[in-house]
């Protein structure tokens, strides 16, 4: 078999036909969640101006418990259920006293009866509390992490290039996944198992003290130590449990880093030295489990000796107390099954306590997460830009650098008009693409200003700016929906006759006619179904479909075979005609299409002016123009001449 592997995803809409009508009406409170995005609040939450050093901090839990308080009738409910719950859980030694100590001895049929119905009546009374309990806070919890990750992914998109490059995107996915989690589900049973293990303990204790003191007391002693003991091993199982995660992470990092090189691992041929990599990696995360396998059964087996040591003391001194005639043997079998509940709530108390600094744990990396602020954001006072039938577009003097030191654009000055098209030539690695990832504000200029119908771009909010400008890169992004879709995207609503005549400029049709279901083809994730020049006429479809002032090019039609990349320019300088076009391209055969040139060499603007001019000055763009002209196809030159018209190869002789 070859292809997509089938998902095992099934829906269950409804509920079995078992579940009371109380379930039913809790499952529905539970579940409702919200499908509309205005429905969060994140959209209009403040946000903190400054970066956080320090990243964990009293707002953490102010922060967290904000989020839970839209719940909280839920959590009422749960924590009733879960009182209920746990005062049933002790009836049953009480019950079992009361039938050999008083319902035996006097042959009493009806209070037999009576006890068995008493302790069905508990069980089931406690299961069914006890259900509702867990649906009540697995309901909390599940509306808590949608609550949390929609309000992160929503910042997540507010955060650029930069931000992106330097975190690992399994990293952001791990914490939208795993510690939303762990905050979400150990958090929300917090309150509940708190309130259950206090509730046993206390219970348990009352009624062995009234049951019989002189046999309560020696059982004392045994609680500090066994606390102790979940203490002292309560280091060596979290190292364990911490390697096997850090070692499972790597693996799985490791594995997608792999499956995604997958095709240029076969290039390579090096798919054996891979596997003995990936095998390495395994054999470590055997030898991590292990481990912890080892101290879990260490611990188990020391913290069983002290609870064997209690009830062994029960069995022992209550059983010298009932043949003294001190203790009754009904009395005897319900304090024995009092002691094995009466360590429970302390290891709980100890989990807890583990689960609690894993939930910081999570909440410290969420608040890392939620507290980075964007590289590039509104500067207070920033203003939507006026619509206007001119635009102008100035660098003046900018300067920017990726990194300390290393100056990527120096000084750059250019002014552009509507109806300008600017074409930017340079060696690969000139900073050609920087400069148009300045004019979106992918980054911030370092010194100067680019600025827009005379006003600084910082001063235009970043949605009406971005909103003005369609830029498409060399490699463009698809998404795994049908054609169609991947247009709408860019402007939802369009009619089919702005897609069509979208489609038809960017030379599109006959893809659309070799596709066998048309526009509604799905591309597959990140377009892979199409070929590279065939993305590339997507996307340039959807820049053209979004009607936007600005169109930057870079390098958007490198895929496209020379014939076809001068029949899309034409297209496009048609299109264009009012708008600013701004070019990247490194195949010059296009520059004459158009009004200025622009020569980037290492981070500087070197020459600008017409194709003629530029010619004639017989400088760097001169000596460029040969060089390519030298290895330019007499066919190449046939299809531009007849685009450039009047400025044609021969002519520029
Ligand atoms: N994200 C980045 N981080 C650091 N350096 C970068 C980054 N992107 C590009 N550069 C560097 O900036 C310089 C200009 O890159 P770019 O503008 O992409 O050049 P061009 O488009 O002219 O080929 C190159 O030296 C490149 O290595
Ligand atoms: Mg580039």
């Amino acid at each position: 078999m070859h292809g997509k592997l089938p998902e095992a995803v099934e829906t269950s809409q409804q509920l079995s036909a078992w579940s009371s009508p109380f379930t039913r009406s809790l499952f529905t409170l539970v579940f409702s969640v919200p499908e509309n995005l205005s429905q969060t609040p994140s959209h209009n939450e403040e946000k903190q101006q400054t970066m956080r050093t320090d990243n964990e901090g009293p707002s953490d839990g102010k922060w967290l418990f904000q989020r839970l308080r839209g719940f909280w009738k839920l959590q009422l409910l749960g924590i009733a259920c879960v009182a209920l719950a746990s005062t049933l859980s002790l009836l049953d030694p009480l019950l079992m006293k009361w039938l050999i100590d008083s319902v035996l001895p006097n042959k009493n049929l009806p209070y037999l009866g009576l006890v068995v119905a008493g302790a069905l009546g508990a069980y089931i009374g406690r299961v069914l509390f006890q259900n509702w309990a867990t649906l009540c806070t697995f309901g909390v919890g599940q509306k808590l992490a949608l609550k949390l990750r929609i309000e992160l992914f929503v910042h997540l998109e507010r955060m650029t290039a930069r931000f992106y490059k330097d975190n690992a995107i399994v990293n952001l996915v791990q914490r939208l996944d795993r510690d939303v989690d762990v905050i979400c589900e150990q958090g929300t049973d917090l309150v509940p198992a708190l309130l259950r293990m206090v509730l046993v303990l206390v219970l348990v204790i009352l009624t062995m003290f009234t049951l019989s003191w002189r046999l309560a007391a020696p059982l004392l002693p045994l609680l500090p130590l066994f606390l102790l003991v979940r203490y002292r091993f309560r280091g060596p199982l979290q190292r364990a449990a911490d390697e096997v995660r850090e070692v499972a992470g790597q693996q799985s990092n490791v594995l997608t880093e792999f499956l995604g090189a997958m095709v240029q691992i076969q290039l390579l041929r090096c798919e054996r030295q891979i596997a003995r990599r990936y095998m390495r990696g395994l054999a470590n995360t055997i030898r991590a489990v292990s481990r912890r396998r080892v101290t879990e059964m260490e611990f188990s087996f020391v913290s069983m000796l002290v609870v064997t040591t209690g009830g062994m003391t029960i069995l022992g001194y209550g059983g010298f107390l009932v043949i003294q005639g001190l203790l009754t043997v009904g009395g005897l079998v319900a304090f024995y099954s009092y002691v094995l509940r009466l360590f429970e709530p302390l290891s709980t108390a100890i989990e807890l306590f583990a689960r609690l600094h894993r939930i910081r744990a999570s909440l410290r990396r969420l608040t890392a997460l939620r507290t980075v602020e964007p590289e590039v954001k509104d500067l207070a006072g920033a203003v939507p830009l006026e619509p206007n039938p001119r635009y102008h577009l100035s660098y003046q003097n900018v300067s920017f650098s990726y990194e300390a030191g290393l100056p990527t654009i120096e000084d750059a000055t250019l002014w552009v008009r509507s109806g300008e098209v600017v074409f930017f030539v340079g060696p690969s690695g000139s900073g050609k693409s920087t400069l148009v990832r300045l004019l979106c504000r992918l980054h911030d200029v370092a010194n100067g200003s680019i600025n827009l119908n005379g006003a600084d771009i910082r001063r235009i909010t970043l949605a009406s700016l971005r909103g003005s400008i369609s830029a498409v890169p060399q490699e463009p992004v698809l998404f795994a929906a049908s054609l169609r879709d991947n247009l709408l995207l860019a402007r939802p609503g369009a009619t089919e006759e702005q897609l069509f005549s979208a489609a038809k400029a960017a030379c599109l049709r006959d893809v659309i006619e070799r596709l066998p279901r048309g526009w509604d083809e799905v591309l597959g994730p990140l377009g892979s179904r199409l070929s590279g020049g065939e993305r590339q006429r997507v996307a340039l479809a959807r820049a053209l479909l979004q009607e936007r002032p600005i169109l930057a090019l870079d390098e958007a039609t490198s895929a496209l075979d020379a014939q076809t990349e001068a029949r899309v320019l034409g297209n496009i300088r048609d299109y264009a005609s009012d708008r600013i076009l701004l070019i990247v391209s490194h195949r010059l055969a296009s520059a004459p299409l158009a009004d200025r040139v622009v020569v980037v060499e290492q981070g500087r603007i070197v020459e600008q002016g017409s194709h003629s001019e530029l010619l004639r000055k017989d400088g760097r763009y001169a000596a460029l123009w040969k060089h390519a002209k030298q290895r330019t196809t007499d066919a190449e030159r046939e299809v531009f001449s007849t685009i450039t018209a009047g400025q044609s190869w021969a002519a520029a002789d």
